[in-house]
């Protein structure tokens, strides 16, 4: 019975794979040898958004509009922001403005911009007075209770991300953070491969989300 349900249980899970990433030499070396000046030269149509220096924008309010917070590219690991480019051109995950923006660019152009935007500095960002010592917690130590491992043991001692696609997380606009980790946590961002960070945003409340975005955007510059 039970080879019986090892048989069956692929076939189960065939579902939409959540990236069409896969992570070849091919791939890898596509990133490794992205062209800076490129980078540079393609950078600068993203300036108005994801600012001069790569470093994002608080969310704001301006004649009763709200406009929402944009993440920081700037020391990313190029690797994830490769990816986020190419999930967005084939539809793995969708944003109203960075879909149409990634569907203008090719494979080698994602390349570019990647190494461009990780080579700049991360910024500081310290903010918050507020107490953090759940999400610090969270973040050593995870909660054995529920199956939450730290945060450390993927994005890093200092929040600076790692091979192969697990972003820098540390100096994060807080308002996208934890925008971000709600879209997770309800489906609407599913272009993590194996559910890595969908399970693990499923299982935490909004506060402790929130808060979680105070701390890693507290953490300031990773060398
Ligand atoms: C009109 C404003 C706008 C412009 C121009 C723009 N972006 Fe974005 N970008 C956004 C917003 C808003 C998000 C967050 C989207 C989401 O929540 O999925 C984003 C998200 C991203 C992400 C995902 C970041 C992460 O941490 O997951 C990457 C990578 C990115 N943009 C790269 C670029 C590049 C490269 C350019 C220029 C070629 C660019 N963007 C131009 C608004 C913009
Ligand atoms: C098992 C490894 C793993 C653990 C543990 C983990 N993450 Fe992640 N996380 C990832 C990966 C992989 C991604 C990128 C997924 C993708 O490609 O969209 C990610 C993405 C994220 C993002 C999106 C970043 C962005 O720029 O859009 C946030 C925020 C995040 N994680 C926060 C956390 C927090 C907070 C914790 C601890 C409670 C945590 N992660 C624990 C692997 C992990």
């Amino acid at each position: 019975m039970l080879l019986l349900l090892a048989f069956i249980a692929p076939v189960v899970v065939n579902a939409e794979p959540a990236s069409q990433i896969a992570w070849t030499p091919d791939v890898l070396n596509r990133v490794k040898n992205g062209n800076l000046n490129k980078g540079k030269e393609l950078a600068e149509s993203c300036k108005s958004c994801h600012g001069a220096e790569g470093q994002g924008m608080k969310e704001e309010t301006r004649d009763d509009e709200t406009l929402p917070a944009i993440p920081a590219l700037a020391g990313q690991v190029a690797n994830y922001t490769y990816k986020q480019l190419r999930d967005y051109f084939n539809g793995s995950r969708s944003h109203d403005s960075m879909t149409g923006i990634a569907k203008g660019l090719t494979e080698q152009d994602a390349a570019d911009l990647a190494v461009w935007f990780s080579s700049l500095p991360p910024q500081e960002n310290k903010s918050s007075s507020q107490n953090l010592d759940r999400a610090e917690k969270m973040v050593e130590q995870g909660d054995g209770k529920r199956t939450l491992p730290p945060c450390f043991v993927c994005h890093g001692g200092k929040g600076q991300g790692e091979k192969m696609d697990i972003p820098m997380l540390a100096g994060q606009q807080s308002d996208y953070f934890a925008r971000t980790l709600e879209a997770y946590k309800n489906g609407q961002r599913h272009n993590d491969i194996y559910s890595r960070m969908r399970l693990i945003a499923q299982q935490l409340s909004d506060e402790e989300i929130k808060e979680l975005a105070q701390y890693y955007q507290q953490f300031g510059v990773v060398e």
